[in-house]
């Protein structure tokens, strides 16, 4: 089993779209796969279902919220979800979700609360009881069976993300071929080690909860092959990111607005969908074809 955070600073370059279909396309091949809405955005879990299909009792966010009223996270396999229409769209494997609540929002604000703020929050006795609620959940049996877990982050670097990154072992940065996009990597490439290095202190020597999330890509998206002169720009934010050694995925996705602003056949990712084109099919494929390599699944 191997836990993926999808994570970037900005919003807006691809996350969700990149998690849906990545996730779709591991179980289309015959894996089990499990995706976790963080954003409290939710438009992964509105890719799945319609507003009047939510379940507000089954999100995320009442799991955080039973460790905070009770000071002991209710069981998170309750949660899982296997949205119906993508499901019937594979030919093997399952695409189960838990899904995200616009509240979430305010689940960041306890969380950090109950350690006392920012600053002081590495002398808490429960730092790590709350830094690994994720890590410690998805351990459990009921998540054995999945080949792959990949969690879609909130652009932020606040508690939820947090438990996300102690939690994985790899963290997939999607992003935009511009200029703000590379700068913003090499600073979440920071605030991710000062985060390990925080969470290692705290854990002493322990070797049992050490944590080694690395990143193992950026993949750009919303690439625009028109124009020679845009390549040449991309190539340079790869150079880029490469000389300051962020790994960048060798293939990218095309920008398609046609595929991508329709909402098409709802519930059904883009690489499943009979609405693809088939060049934005390949650099799915492509882009899974590498991502499995990496974590070697
Ligand atoms: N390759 C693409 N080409 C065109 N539009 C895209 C592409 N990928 C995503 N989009 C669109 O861009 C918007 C933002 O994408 P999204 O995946 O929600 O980003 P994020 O999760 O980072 O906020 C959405 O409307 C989505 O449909
Ligand atoms: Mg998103």
């Amino acid at each position: 089993m191997t836990v993926v955070a999808v994570l970037n600073y900005k919003g807006g370059v691809g996350k969700t779209t990149m998690t849906a279909n990545l996730g779709a396309e591991i179980a289309n091949r015959g894996r089990k796969v499990l995706l976790i809405d963080l954003d409290p955005q939710a438009s992964l879990t509105f890719s799945f279902y319609r507003p009047d299909e939510w379940d507000p009792d089954r999100t995320i966010l009442r799991w955080y919220e039973s460790y905070i009223m009770s000071g002991a996270a209710k069981n998170l396999e309750e949660l899982v979800l296997t949205p119906p229409r993508v499901n019937a769209a594979l030919e093997r494997g399952r695409l189960d979700l838990i899904s995200s609540d616009l509240r979430l929002v305010d689940v960041e604000l306890d969380l950090a609360h109950g350690l006392g703020g920012a600053r002081y929050q590495t002398f808490n006795p429960h730092y790590l009881r709350v830094y690994r609620l994720l890590a410690d959940a998805l351990a459990g049996k009921a998540f054995e069976e999945y080949d792959v877990i990949l969690m879609d982050c909130a652009p932020n670097f606040n508690m939820v993300t947090r438990t996300a990154v102690v939690a994985s072992q790899h963290i997939l940065v999607p992003a935009k071929a511009d200029y703000l996009s590379t700068l913003g990597i090499d600073y979440l490439r920071t605030r991710l080690s000062q985060l390990v290095d925080e969470y290692d202190r705290v854990a002493g020597s322990n070797p049992a909860v050490a944590i080694n999330p690395v990143i193992l890509g950026v993949v750009f998206t919303m690439v625009q092959y028109a124009g020679a002169g845009l390549m040449v720009k991309l190539q340079g934010y790869i150079n880029g990111l490469k000389d300051i050694e962020v790994p960048v995925f060798r293939h990218t996705l095309r920008e398609s607005k046609a595929v991508f602003a329709d909402p098409g056949e709802h519930g059904i990712p883009a690489v499943l969908s009979r609405q693809t084109t088939e060049n934005v099919e390949y650099d799915l494929h492509q882009i899974t074809n590498e991502f499995l390599s990496l974590i070697r699944v």
